[in-house]
């Protein structure tokens, strides 16, 4: 291939030497050889071809002032040195001429810098200016425009600024127009298509803006149209169809918006068609099959939605597809399939669903494919359904379990729905309709009343439970001394469901003064005896640590009601935090961090210190609190329950994706099983993404794995991360590392929480401002 190149470019030198000795003197000869050159962008071949007139006066006195703004630190021009004789003759680089006047002008890659003169002017038949590739700045005089005989300009990679000169357009002859890779500004003066001999037009790599205009994509000569990496807006003019030459439309790296005029599928000619990373919206037609000699079809980063048209697979000529970052859906046409000579696809980052046709699948990797959670059939670690059923975690899943469920469990669940339906009904006194309201309403505010006194005697936590004895036989358990509240006050709080699991249903009630407090209500059947109740419930009262949600309080009603009472935090739990929120509201970096190490710092306690197993821990159950750190709950709770439904809770948690595999036999959760959960938590943060997905049958650990076994670790990250990768990429990447061991298949390979902390904080330093003064009241280790 290259041979064959090089000898056709050997054979047009020979050529042109001949006909330069041999018709020497012969001007139209020598036009058409100007021209010969000028199309096909070589450099002057030979120097021997004068036509024996000297320079005029008025290109001589253009080149001196040329010469004088430019600045030629390599000394190039120091061979324009003599009185003009040898200008012609072939003595100064870089200068062609015919009958005394200068027609090319060829200085590429001599590291000029200075400005070009508006004397450019003198030289009124110049052909060809060539200087691309040098460090010349300043602005394109508007003369330039002005010179009848212009057919070529080549100033890519320079330094020009300022505007493009709407005069280029009153050059009759221009064909060529090469202002790339500069710093030029304002808009693409509609004029230039006023040259109705331009081909080839390339301006990219500036900082052009404005809309492309109507009557440069209306030129049907134009054959190259390049205006990639500007900043071009609007929308792309409505009859494209007249370009009816184009080869190569760039437009890509802009903001060019609105849909895809369906025009564009006339355009038969066109071999590469790209508008990346533009604001494109809507379909592509179908009638882009249309478009039989492309070869090149990028749509990358744009906002297409709808299907991939089925005609895509008659572009039988296409090597290159791309059209990754879209919103495009449904399945992948099979029809690509025929695409023999595809070597390039990428349709990674979409919305699109089904099984990959199993031609590509072989043809092309998972990156090809990755990023669209629905589909399926690219890596063995993609099974589709049929091939492979995976664990789906959606509502067959739940029917098969209902059906194993006991009449217990649905009496319960009956219960519960009744309940519900009760609450959303009548917006409630809960727990006073619950009971006979044996107490009237004067007696109860003196029963608070009582409460306040004590509280105000007091004046001070104290050292044990405060326990009140309700006149209606239940029995409250303070764990902080002062009494805040009374039972009373608690069972005709206006209650509001704000969740439900398998311990039961939790709400937030609002007490008579106004304050607000979370109150789990046991499901009965499944807690132990009172006995065993209370002496796990006195434990876990006890635990204070800012990273663990503090158990205030706890009532045992006299015909066995349990509720327990917690600090009401109002943002919710960190699964809502990270994935229910307004698509403009960024969480940083150093808060999911700040998160991480508080939720390791919690666990930490509870391991060490406390001695207890979370057993349960996933996002829904950390809280976010109002200086956005994490606060564990449901710690403990399993100690509650009686041995088979702590068994259920650990099945529950198997199913939301945060279960240690081992689990599934070993049944008892212990501190590996809890770091594994919390490994997917560290995950989930890192890649924004919610293990309760299914992606494309993997759970989230083993999804993050296949991705970063094939190297695209930076395809993980939540996007939103990626914008500061390059300050905190290390960050992201060392805590991708821990997360992955957290979440080791195997339990002896995990890091003990311990090390899980002592690693984070390597990581990132702690922070002081934002971990101290956020204790939920009362850290015991504090006192002591
Ligand atoms: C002009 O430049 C040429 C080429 O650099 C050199 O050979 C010649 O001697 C110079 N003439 C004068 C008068 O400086
Ligand atoms: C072009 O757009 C970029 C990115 O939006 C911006 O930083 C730059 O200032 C813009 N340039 C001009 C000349 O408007
Ligand atoms: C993704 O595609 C499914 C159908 O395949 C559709 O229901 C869903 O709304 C789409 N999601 C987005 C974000 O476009
Ligand atoms: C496709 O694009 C995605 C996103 O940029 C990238 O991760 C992946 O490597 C690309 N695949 C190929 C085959 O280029
Ligand atoms: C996938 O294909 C792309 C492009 O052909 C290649 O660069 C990349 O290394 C491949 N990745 C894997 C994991 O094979």
């Amino acid at each position: 291939m290259l041979n064959t190149t090089q000898k056709k470019k050997g054979k047009w030198k020979k050529q042109s030497q001949v006909s330069g000795i041999g018709f020497g003197l012969d001007y139209k000869k020598l036009v058409f050889l100007g021209q010969l050159l000028m199309v096909l962008c070589q450099q002057v071949t030979s120097e021997k071809e004068w036509d024996g007139v000297v320079i005029t006066q008025a290109d001589y006195q253009g080149l001196q002032a040329f010469k004088n703004e430019l600045i030629d630190p390599k000394g190039v021009l120091r061979s324009w040195n003599d009185s003009g004789f040898g200008a012609c003759s072939g003595g100064w680089a870089g200068i062609k001429c015919a009958q005394g006047q200068v027609i090319v002008i060829q200085l590429p890659w001599k590291g000029l810098g200075g400005r070009i003169t508006d004397k450019i002017i003198q030289f009124q038949a110049l052909r060809k200016l060539s200087l691309h590739d040098n460090l010349i700045s300043g602005s394109i005089p508007y003369s330039l425009g002005l010179l009848p005989n212009l057919r070529g300009v080549q100033l890519f990679n320079n330094r020009l600024s300022g505007p493009i000169p709407a005069s280029l357009g009153q050059c009759p002859l221009l064909q060529t127009l090469d202002l790339s890779h500069n710093f030029l500004t304002g808009t693409i003066p509609p004029s230039i298509a006023n040259s109705t001999k331009l081909y080839w037009v390339n301006l990219s790599y500036n900082s052009l803006q404005g809309p492309i205009p109507g009557e440069l994509t209306r030129s049907s000569r134009l054959t190259v149209l390049s205006l990639q990496y500007n900043n071009l807006s609007g929308i792309l003019p409505n009859d494209l169809g007249k370009l009816s030459n184009i080869k190569t439309l760039d437009l890509s790296h802009n903001f060019i918006k609105g849909s895809l005029p369906s025009s564009i599928s006339s355009l038969s000619t066109l071999n590469t068609l790209n508008l990346e990373s533009n604001k494109f919206v809507g379909n592509l037609p179908e009638s882009i099959g249309n478009l039989h000699n492309l070869s090149m079809l990028s749509l990358r980063r744009n906002r297409l939605e709808g299907r991939i048209p089925l005609s895509i697979g008659n572009l039988s000529t296409l090597k290159q597809l791309d059209l990754s970052f879209n919103d495009f859906s449904g399945e992948i046409p099979t029809s690509l399939s025929n695409l023999l000579s595809l070597s390039f696809l990428n349709v990674s980052y979409n919305n699109l669903s089904g099984s990959v046709p199993n031609k590509l699948s072989q043809k092309f990797n998972s990156s090809s494919f990755i990023g669209n959670l629905q589909l399926c059939g690219f890596s063995p670690s993609s099974p589709c359904p049929s091939q492979a059923p995976s664990p789906s975690f959606g509502i067959q899943e739940e029917a098969k379990k209902s059906r194993k469920m006991s009449i217990k469990d649905i009496i319960l669940i009956t219960a519960g729905i009744l309940l519900v339906v009760m609450l959303i009904l009548c917006c409630i006194l809960l727990f006073c309709l619950i009971r006979k309201r044996a107490v009237s309403r004067k007696e109860k505010e003196g029963t608070a009343a009582t409460g306040r006194a004590i509280q105000a005697e007091k004046g001070g936590p104290s050292g044990g439970p405060e326990v009140e004895t309700g006149e209606t036989g239940g029995k409250l358990v303070h764990f902080d001394g002062p009494m805040v509240f009374t039972a009373d006050d608690l069972l005709c709080a206006t209650a509001e469901i704000m969740g439900k699991s398998t311990y039961g249903t939790v709400y937030k009630a609002t007490l008579e003064d106004g304050s607000q407090v979370a109150v789990k209500r046991l499901r009965e059947k499944i807690t132990k005896g009172q006995k065993e109740f209370e002496a796990e419930v006195n434990v876990i009262g006890k635990i204070r640590h800012p990273n663990l949600l503090a158990l205030r309080a706890y009532y045992l009603g006299p015909k066995g009601e349990k509720l327990l009472v917690f600090d009401y935090i109002p943002n919710g739990s960190l699964a809502n935090f990270l994935h229910v929120r307004e698509s403009d509201i960024r969480v940083e970096w150093p808060t999911r961090m700040r998160m991480i190490q508080g939720m390791a710092r919690g666990l930490f306690h509870l391991h060490n210190n406390e001695n207890i197993i979370h057993g349960n821990l996933t996002s829904s159950n950390v809280l976010i609190d109002d200086n956005i750190s994490a606060k564990i709950s449901d710690y403990g709770l399993s100690r509650l329950m009686t041995a088979s439904a702590a068994a259920n809770v650990i099945a529950t948690a198997g199913a939301l994706g945060y279960r240690a595999p081992e689990l599934s036999k070993l049944k008892k959760a212990n501190t590996k099983t809890d770091v594994y959960s919390l490994g997917v938590i560290i995950l989930e943060l890192l890649t924004g993404k919610s293990p309760g997905e299914a992606m494309n049958g993997v759970d989230l650990p083993q999804w993050v794995a296949s991705i970063v076994k094939e190297e695209w670790t930076n395809e993980v990250f939540d996007l939103e991360l990626m914008k500061d990768a390059s300050t905190i990429g290390d960050e992201l990447l060392n805590t991708l590392k821990l997360g992955l061991h957290c979440v080791d298949p195997s339990p002896a390979s995990r890091p003990e929480v311990q090390q899980v902390l002592q690693q984070l904080e390597e990581i990132r330093p702690v922070d002081t401002a934002t971990t101290s003064g956020d204790d939920g009241g009362g850290d015991p280790s504090a006192s002591e």
